[in-house]
């Protein structure tokens, strides 16, 4: 089956706001502890989120959605990332905005149809033929370069690798060799090098095997040491998302470079049609199995009708994430008609959804979630300046509370102190306004605003 993608993994943006959250701290029973996993309280919501996650795990969440509701900074968001924390690493999690859908490269149903692919994984199953074991013993040949006659490069490598029944000496080509060096393959290493593609793995070190210093703080993996012969047949479970091999087979095609994915290239229809077919071939022969993943659209109330239409019929097929969606809004306006609806969505799609609500903060909830991003933050609050904060983050909200703080921080460092007071929030609550306020102002100035 011979398939080799190179990953580039989609890093969750839009984190930093996020970056206390581990989890959703719900004990074994899946009851919300009131401060865990660097979330406080909305505990209802924790709830809701960690039976959702039981699903998805379960694989029993296929055609539905979930929509968080609630007003602004009541930790919608928070609990999306935390449901993504929980899911793990095997499982893709792709967030976007809403407002994403719109791009001049782009058409909007091609933008959310390659998000919903990347949150589709498929795991697969392959037997390789490979090269197993600790390596012995490493031994590079240089030669001169061709062009830079001072200078030398890796030619070929002359490598021992043992099991506990059996060594084995390869001499390998440039390519392996480059491999080598740069994963950095030492003595003592359990490697293997796959035998038609010579891609190299390190899997770790195998204990007892070096008794020489090592200079690199890397901690490593210590593994047993392999029986049987090095060279052998192998079953390799790799995940990959529909995307990546979107991308691998369109580039296969020679319709788009591999060095132009990502730089606004669509992927033409057939080849997803190929691209399912092989997935579900592969799954008749039970070499792979489809892991539903989770797409999140942020600020759902930025998508238009196309965009939900597009969503609801996408739920319907066979081959679908989970879509979380997540809004602030109340009765709205559906963008693109001018017909109103809860949150903004068509009802149709409404009806498929389970829906979470978030409730507005308790000044002790408050609190303990300005403690808690104070300390992420590396910021020295006084007592009064926390309490100012709480005050500010009630009455107005809990994200410009929090946004507070890093200005407020600088205030302090020019001046001087370590320790943000309490004027020095005032101050900044003064200079950056909230939302309201700058709606009044606008008001207040209407007049003498350029139209
Ligand atoms: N229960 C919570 N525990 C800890 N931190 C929280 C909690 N709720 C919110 N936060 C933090 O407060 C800030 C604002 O919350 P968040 O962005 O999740 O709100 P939101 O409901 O998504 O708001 P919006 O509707 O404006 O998008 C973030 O930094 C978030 O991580
Ligand atoms: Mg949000």
């Amino acid at each position: 089956m011979g398939v080799e993608i190179k990953i580039e993994k989609p890093r969750p943006k839009r984190i930093g706001a996020h970056s206390h959250i581990r989890g959703l701290g719900l004990d074994e029973k899946g009851k919300a502890l009131p401060v865990a996993d660097g979330l406080v309280g909305q505990l209802e919501a924790r709830e809701a989120a960690g039976i959702v996650v039981n699903m998805i795990k379960e694989g029993r969440i296929a055609g539905r959605g979930i929509l968080l509701v609630g007003p602004p900074g009541t930790g919608k968001t928070a609990i999306a990332i935390a449901i993504a924390r929980e899911l793990g690493e095997d499982t893709p999690f792709v967030a976007m905005s809403g407002s994403e859908i719109y791009s001049s490269e782009k058409k909007k149903t091609e933008i959310l149809m390659e998000a919903m692919r990347r949150a589709l994984g498929v795991r697969l199953r392959e037997k390789r033929l490979v090269y197993e074991g600790v390596v012995q013993e490493l031994k590079i040949r240089r030669a001169r370069h061709p062009m830079v006659p001072y200078m030398t490069v890796p030619k070929e490598a002359r490598i021992t690798l043992a099991t506990k029944d059996e060594e084995l000496t390869l001499t390998v080509g440039e390519e392996i060799t480059h491999q080598l060096l740069e994963l950095g393959v030492r003595r003592g290493d359990l490697i293997w090098i796959d035998a038609e593609t010579g891609r190299v793995y390190r899997v770790g070190k195998v204990k007892g095997v070096e008794k020489a210093r090592y200079y690199d703080i890397e901690t490593h993996k210590v593994v047993e040491m392999p029986r049987g012969p090095v060279k052998k047949e192998k079953e390799i479970v790799r995940t990959f998302t529909l995307h990546d091999l979107d991308v691998y087979v369109a580039s296969q095609r020679a319709l788009i470079s591999f060095f132009t994915i990502g730089v606004e290239r669509e992927i033409p229809p057939e080849v997803r049609k190929e691209v399912d077919d092989m997935v579900k071939k592969w799954i008749d022969e039970k070499k792979a199995e489809i892991i539903p993943g989770v797409l999140f659209i942020d600020d759902a109330h930025m998508l238009d009708i196309e965009a939900y239409s597009f969503l609801s019929r996408a739920m319907e097929s066979d081959l679908s994430p989970i879509i979380i969606l997540a809004t602030n809004r109340g009765i709205a306006k559906i963008r693109g008609t001018d017909i109103e609806s809860p949150h903004g969505i068509p009802l149709d799609l409404l009806d498929r959804l389970l829906i979470i609500p978030t409730r507005p903060y308790k000044p002790e909830e408050i609190r303990e979630i300005i403690k808690i991003r104070a300390e992420e933050e590396n910021i020295k609050l006084s007592d009064e300046a926390l309490e100012e904060l709480v005050r500010i983050g009630a009455e107005t909200s809990l994200r410009y509370a929090v946004q507070l703080m890093e200005p407020a921080r600088i205030i302090a460092s020019v001046n001087g102190r370590e320790q943000v007071s309490v004027e020095d929030i005032r101050r900044v609550a003064k200079i950056f306004i909230d939302t309201s306020r700058s709606v009044k102002y606008l008001k207040e100035f209407e007049e003498k605003f350029m139209k």
